[in-house]
């Protein structure tokens, strides 16, 4: 250890197995990302449903008999929409209060607080009589999903050696994918179950909330966040358990250094907008929001509605689900094999390129098949779209979908990364809600050429990543700035003014581990 008692080395010097007790923990945890994914799985074939439409929605299911009007709008109904986007709304602010529990009370903490939000807003949905209780319900869920997707990063990149954390950190993105499957597989059997199959749908949330909930309140907190929250002889206890050593020295007085700069941190949401920290803040914001400008959540919402819209039926559609779903988990796994080894950029570019033909591909196939007034669509053109669709969400899942949330969580110090986090979930969440809000509007206004929209969306943001987005593979957190930001044609510039840069690179920093220990 040098004299400082701060070693300005990487991580990767620390000693470190896969215990168990990191993988329950990780396993544990991940689980809330399951919660996630069933949320945005689960609304779309609900409210493709007819049983629910009769009970909440019905001048929706009178114009989808009549079969008056484009087919494009049968759907556009602002209250159906705020159905599928109030829980998004609702996640967005609470992740705000989120980073403040996750630094005072802790991740875990704040996982029990998320799990204690998801099972009550189950029994609202499940239970709903009226439009007002399924609303609540959702808002409810919404703020689970904003504690949940606050404290479930930081916990994954905390408890895991770093040696595995990429792998260990697309663990969310995998159980999300999870999640939406699991919801889908649901409603394709509940769509037969008359006349509260929807029920059903929405109570099956219990499962993955149950999990989330009985594990948080079993695991441990990290060993950062015991650490910062001056718990130190506790927190090396838990350091060596997750390690399986005794030899954890050095990571613990990195860990006590970097909770001491955190401290001295009084206004972290302030220190993010600091000359030295917007190129971070910048990246997080435009990756979240070019992740749901791909028009991800347009399928994963609003499938159903769409293949009804295109002449699938009912049950066709719910199946398609399934399977894109399916997908969906696969292509992730591709991303946690491929992430570490062809880095981020080289998997965001060739995914981009694949989105924007399957984009250009979609809006052709609509404009030319799909006419304001007819019922089906043509088997081999069905077909085609189911391909279209498929090739689209493989490409996302193994980039965007997992790097959106490994890329600002593995660039943040820690004095700014709950505040950081914060900012991403908030992103995401916030461009979730738009277009689950706005998209069966713009579905009826713009007709096939919504996806012409996002195929735009996804050549600026290729353009972004080509210019703008540093590779920060294999890039131990501590030598981030050094080695991306300060070498970075554009972002070098936000780092070489000013002089207190010591706290996010991580050098020059004096110890003060002795005032802890
Ligand atoms: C996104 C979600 C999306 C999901 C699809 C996540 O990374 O944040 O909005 O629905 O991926 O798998």
């Amino acid at each position: 250890m040098p004299a400082g008692g701060f070693s300005a080395s990487s991580g990767m010097d620390f000693e470190a197995k896969i215990t168990p007790m990191v993988i329950t923990s990780c396993v544990t945890a991940a689980t809330g990302g399951l919660m996630f994914g069933y949320d945005i799985g689960i609304s779309g074939g609900v409210t493709a449903m007819e049983d629910f439409q009769r009970e909440f929605f019905p001048t929706v299911l009178r114009k989808r008999r009549e079969n008056k009007g484009s087919n494009y709008c049968r759907y556009n109904n602002q209250v159906l929409q705020l159905f599928t986007s109030s829980l998004y709304l609702a996640g967005l602010v609470s992740t705000l209060f989120a980073s403040y529990t996750t630094r005072r009370l802790g991740r875990r903490a704040t996982m029990r607080i998320a799990g204690g939000f998801f099972i009550v807003g189950v029994v609202f949905n499940g239970a709903a009589r009226n439009l007002g209780m399924l609303i609540v319900g959702r808002i409810l869920l919404g703020c689970g999903v904003g504690f949940a997707n606050q404290a479930i990063p930081l916990f994954l990149s905390e408890v895991a050696p770093t040696t595995i954390r990429g792998g260990l950190n697309t663990l969310f993105q995998l159980n999300i994918t999870i999640g939406i499957l699991f919801a889908s597989l649901v409603n394709y059997g509940t769509n037969n179950i008359h006349p509260w199959g929807w029920r059903l749908s929405l109570s099956l949330a219990g499962f993955p909330a149950m999990l989330l909930t009985l594990g948080a309140l079993f695991m441990v907190d990290t060993p950062n966040s015991l650490i910062e929250r001056g718990h130190l002889v506790e927190g090396k206890v838990v350091l060596k358990k997750i390690r399986g050593t005794n030899n954890v020295e050095s990571e613990f007085n990195e860990i006590v250094e970097a909770s001491r700069i955190a401290h001295d941190v009084k206004h972290p949401f302030c220190s993010l907008l600091q000359r030295r920290n917007r190129p971070l803040l910048t990246i997080t914001v435009m990756l979240q929001m070019f992740q749901q400008l791909t028009g991800i959540n347009a399928i994963m919402f609003y499938a159903p509605v769409l293949l009804t819209t295109l002449g699938f039926k009912t049950e066709a559609s719910l199946y398609t689900t399934v399977i894109t779903g399916a997908v969906n988990v696969l292509s992730t796994l591709v991303s946690m094999y491929t992430v570490d080894r062809v880095g981020r950029r080289m998997l965001l570019l060739d995914a981009s390129m694949q989105m924007f033909l399957s984009l250009v591909a979609m809006a052709v196939v609509m404009r030319t098949k799909v006419t304001d007034r007819s019922d089906v669509i043509d088997h081999n053109w069905a077909i085609m779209v189911v391909i279209i669709i498929c090739n689209f969400v493989s490409s996302f899942s193994w980039s965007w979908g997992p790097l959106g949330w490994l890329i600002p969580s593995e660039t943040f110090p820690l004095e700014t990364r709950s505040a950081g986090q914060s900012i991403c979930v908030c992103t995401n969440l916030l461009f979730t809600f738009v277009i689950a809000q706005v998209f069966l509007s713009m579905l009826c206004h713009l007709k096939s050429f919504i996806f012409v929209f996002f195929s735009v969306c996804v050549a600026i943001m290729s353009l972004f990543v080509l210019f703008f987005l540093p590779e920060t593979k294999n890039i131990p957190i501590e030598k981030m700035v050094e080695r991306v930001w300060k070498q970075h044609w554009f972002w070098k510039r936000f780092m070489n003014e000013g002089c207190n840069n010591h706290a996010i690179s991580g050098e020059g920093t004096p110890s003060t581990v002795s005032l802890y220990s």
